[in-house]
């Protein structure tokens, strides 16, 4: 087979209103719990993928700099599959840029190893499949399967063993004008991970089967409160997946707590807006930011309230967004 040889893919970030935890095969990246997720504009990754012959090792450029050896590493491994799949050998020089607004708080994995499998399978000569896509970025990281696809998409729970399991688009991004305004809370280094928190929770947490038993019912009130535009469904059912997630991290043993003070500084702003028929409800992912989910109509108010929530140090504002675009 002859490839283009050279691919560049655009993916963007996105939030999960139904989160994701723990893992049913860890070797397969395979999620316990099915999640529902909203893609993320103007949060993107930019990644050219450029066979070169002459290499003898993958080379892995981030944000203008040589990455991290242990980046490289989880690079080469998706090139690896790629590589499988199409029969060329070549390894390839991998140029990524963030376009993410300044510790934004929201990760750049999804985007990244979105972006990442839709450029690499279109530089080695694949034909695009973006459910292969996702598969391939679920093995990466499993929320990253989800940015594949545009607007509200969903990852089913993975049975062990399902090498295939990929995230399914349920509405594009023009379905639903919800807004997502987080609260930055830090620019401080790195919480504990969430493959390694996840870890902690499976083997230590006295509720993970309570989690793995509910998850599903929850994902399943946000697939239809999103397929009905019904905010008043949505937004507890949003709160309560988040609280869940972070009750199995705090009750881990060593506990994890993701929360700083400001964080309940901006979820009780977020509270008392809703006291005053604001439209907005939370959530958090493994980092103390707090990411409102409301209406555009409420998108004005609720960033005014959280800038003025003392230790938020700034706002952004995110609306649903395309899929991977492969150039
Ligand atoms: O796929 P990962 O390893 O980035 O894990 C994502 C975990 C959460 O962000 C906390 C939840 C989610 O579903 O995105």
């Amino acid at each position: 087979m002859s490839a283009p040889g050279k691919a560049d893919a655009i993916a963007r970030a996105n939030i999960a209103l139904a989160k994701y935890w723990g893992k049913s095969d860890d070797r397969l990246n395979l999620p316990a719990v099915p999640s529902l997720s909203i893609t993320l504009d103007p949060m993107r990754t930019e990644t050219r993928v450029e066979l070169d012959e002459r290499l003898d090792a993958d080379v892995f450029e981030l944000d203008g700099k040589v990455a991290l050896p242990k980046e490289t590493a989880r690079v080469t491994a998706m090139l690896d599959r790629v590589r499988a799949e199409s029969g060329i050998a070549a390894k390839a020089r991998v140029t990524s840029r963030n376009h993410f607004p300044t510790a934004s708080g929201l990760a750049s994995s999804a985007s990244g190893f979105a972006a990442l499998a839709a450029a690499a399978r279109a530089a080695y000569g694949l034909t695009r499949d973006d459910a292969k896509a996702s598969a391939m970025a679920r093995r990466a990281s499993a929320s990253a399967a989800r940015s594949i696809y545009g607007g509200f998409v969903e990852l089913p729970a993975g049975e062990p063993g399902d090498d295939a399991l990929a995230a399914i688009p349920r509405h594009d991004a023009s379905h639903w004008d919800l807004r997502v305004v987080v609260g930055v809370i830090t620019e401080g280094r790195k919480d504990v991970g969430s493959r390694e928190g996840m870890g902690h929770s499976r083997e230590t947490s006295p509720y993970w089967r309570a989690w793995v038993e509910s998850a599903p019912a929850m994902c399943g009130v946000i697939r239809e409160a999103i397929a009905a535009r019904d905010y008043e469904r949505l937004g507890p059912v949003v709160e309560q997946s988040f609280t869940t997630m972070h009750a199995l991290a705090f009750t881990s043993s060593p506990s994890t707590m993701y929360f700083q003070p400001a964080s309940i500084a901006a979820l009780q702003t977020v509270k008392q807006l809703r006291d005053r028929g604001v439209p907005v409800w939370p959530t958090m992912d493994a980092g103390p930011h707090v990411k409102a989910v409301c209406p555009g109509e409420a998108a004005a108010q609720v960033e005014q309230a959280l800038a003025a929530t003392p230790g938020v140090l700034r706002v952004l504002h995110a609306r649903p967004g395309a899929g991977v675009e492969v150039g």
